[in-house]
């Protein structure tokens, strides 16, 4: 029986295939320097084989949350296990890129060894950010009904009163005129002409009229002010540049987002805001917003889905060491313990097509890693549940750092 795997064949010899494998392969001591490493590693750090072997591993790659170097864990995986990691890999050129390490302890003749197996993730996080675009975008296209709706309502009370003040303004024109001729008239004229101008100021019923002004004109100021705001929140919170840096409130980043989304609860939950003053926070805001927003969509259909009772979400916010804390709860379902280590993966959904696609907190997840933060839920089926994010007060890798 012939094998390509036939000892000899010269292609096959164990470092060709070593060399052929697309991921960096490193085997390390249990310290971290560098024994051996195949073809993959070489253009994966930018630096030829000859010079990475010896080197310290720490020196090619760097936590992604302080940027320090990384070293090897002292407590090595137990045989047969594998460690995960995702840190950064730092390129000949000065380049970083984002790394995924798999670590084994590997017993061989008596020495204790480590391999590393380095999976390049650039285009797993391009492909991240650009689904996290597309939902974005559906987000928007979602929410603009209801923007439409929130914004109509003032729209027609400032139409209202602007119609009454039209017609007011004709009264008191008539009312002018009258004056006007009265003052203009021989002094013998003015007694009569003058009660005309009462009877007329009856008809009109002017009394009201000079009572109903003030209140048309701020009725019609309150309206306009709540129409620019709506669309101030809208333009804040769809900030498409999402790599723009801004350190922001965090308290008025949730306002917006409940601003926006207004039509998303407001027909199953009151909301509550519980505030505390926060530190500004550096962050990708319509990043965040979006994860806000993620959050509240969700809240609303566990609401909606328990039964037609009105439920409460509550926005709380509070500073906690070196960053914040934000927690969104819901009086909702609850999340059954049977798919709750599922509800972060990428298109996992309980709802039906075209209510969701499971994609919202997968795409939280991505962003508040990528905020160097953490996201987590408490939950009780049938009472409900809690997303609680804690953020620090600036980004992992300052984009706007030393340049
Ligand atoms: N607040 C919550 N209460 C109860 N279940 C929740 C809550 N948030 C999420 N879930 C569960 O987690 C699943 C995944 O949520 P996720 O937001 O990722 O996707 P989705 O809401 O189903 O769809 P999408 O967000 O893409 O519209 C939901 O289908 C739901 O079963
Ligand atoms: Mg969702």
């Amino acid at each position: 029986m012939s094998t390509t795997m036939e000892p000899g064949s010269p292609d096959l010899r164990p470092r060709a295939i070593l060399d052929a494998i697309p991921d960096a392969i490193v085997i390390l001591t249990p310290e971290g320097n560098i024994q051996g490493l195949n073809r993959a590693a070489e253009s994966f750090f930018g630096h030829p084989i000859e010079e990475l072997a010896g080197q310290e591993i720490s020196r090619l790659l760097v936590s992604p949350a302080d940027g320090r170097p990384w070293s090897l864990p002292a407590d090595l995986p137990a045989p047969g296990e594998c460690l995960g990691v995702e840190l950064e890999g730092l390129h000949g050129d000065g380049s970083r890129f984002p790394v995924e390490l798999r670590l084994k302890r590997l017993e061989v003749a008596g020495q204790t060894l480590v391999i590393a197996v380095l999976r390049d993730l650039t285009e797993r996080r391009q492909l991240e950010t650009q689904l996290q675009q597309a939902q974005k975008l559906e987000a928007i296209g979602q929410l603009a009904a209801g923007i439409a709706h929130e914004i109509n309502t003032p729209i027609q009370y400032v139409g209202d009163n602007l119609r009454a003040l039209k017609e007011y303004f004709d009264d008191l024109k008539r009312l002018t005129e009258e004056l006007q001729a009265c003052l203009e008239a021989p002094a013998e004229e003015v007694g009569p002409r003058r009660e005309a101008i009462r009877e007329l100021a009856a008809e009109l019923d002017l009394d009201f009229v000079m009572e109903d002004i003030p209140a048309a004109i701020e009725q019609g100021l309150e309206g306009i002010g709540r129409v620019a705001e709506i669309v101030r929140a809208m333009k804040d919170f769809s900030h498409m540049d999402s790599a723009r840096i801004s350190t922001i409130d965090l308290n008025r980043a949730l306002e917006n987002t409940l601003l926006v989304a207004r039509n998303e609860y407001k027909y199953v939950a009151d909301v509550e805001t519980d505030f505390a003053e926060l530190p500004a926070v550096e962050c990708h805001a319509s990043e965040l917003n979006q994860v806000f927003l993620n959050l509240l969509v969700n809240a609303a259909h566990a609401i909606a889905d328990k039964g037609p009772e009105r439920g409460r979400i509550t926005l709380r916010t509070r500073p906690v060491a070196d960053g914040v804390e934000i927690r969104i709860s819901d009086t909702g379902t609850g999340i059954p313990a049977s798919i709750l280590d599922r509800i972060f993966d990428p298109f996992f959904t309980t709802k039906e097509v075209g209510r969701g696609t499971g994609q919202g907190l997968a795409i939280a997840y991505q962003v508040i890693r990528k905020h160097g933060g953490r996201i987590e839920v408490e939950t009780e089926e049938g009472k409900g549940t809690t997303f609680v994010i804690r953020l620090p007060l600036k980004l992992p890798q300052p984009e706007n750092g030393d340049g």
